[in-house]
């Protein structure tokens, strides 16, 4: 519902993905996301890129647990300089392969977990090279690797576009899933 855009993107290749492999399962049927981690604690989620997701997808993370979010379990975005309560139950979209983040500590006695579910940019490039490795599209077709390369140089504005904008978000919600929003 936050990105409507996206999720047709993922909807769109990860499709393709499954109608050509179908014996691939998701997590959770009725998740867009492919993977999911689970943090059972007890120690706190230090500052990281998740490097293999989709550096322009959203990584969807559930906090759980007992623990006063206004002391600690906060989540922080470090190149926004951004640090965000983050209470139990709460779930946070966060673009986890562009963006440091991690989890401030909680108090002595609490607990908190954590469940994150994401998409590994690798799906995404695996359909777009023709449902093969960048080494298999360089051998098969090497010009074709080469064109789809300098076409990347421009990628990241249209990657940009499947982002919310606030004014589009009941069209593209409409658009997306038929419904208003
Ligand atoms: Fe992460």
């Amino acid at each position: 519902m936050y990105a409507p855009k996206l999720y047709a993107y993922y909807s769109e290749i990860l499709g393709k993905l499954f109608e050509r492999m179908p014996h691939l399962r998701r997590p959770f049927p009725h998740s867009i996301f492919t993977a999911t981690s689970i943090n059972f604690g007890p120690t706190v989620t230090w500052c990281h890129l998740d490097g293999g997701n989709i550096p322009f997808g959203l990584c969807a993370i559930a906090a759980l647990g007992l623990f006063d979010y206004k002391k600690g379990g906060h989540l922080y975005l470090w190149e926004l300089g951004l640090v965000v309560e983050f209470p139990s139950g709460g779930l946070a979209l966060i673009t986890s392969g562009s963006v440091h983040h991690g989890n401030t500590p909680v108090q002595p006695g609490e607990t908190r977990y954590s469940v994150t579910q994401y998409c590994a940019g690798g799906l995404f490039r695996w359909v777009a090279y023709g449902f093969r490795t960048a080494a298999a599209f360089l051998r098969r077709d090497p010009l074709g690797k080469r064109q789809f390369d300098a076409a990347l140089a421009d990628r990241w504005q249209e990657c940009l576009n499947l982002f919310l904008k606030a004014s589009e978000l009941a069209a593209d919600v409409r658009a997306v899933f038929g419904v208003s929003e």
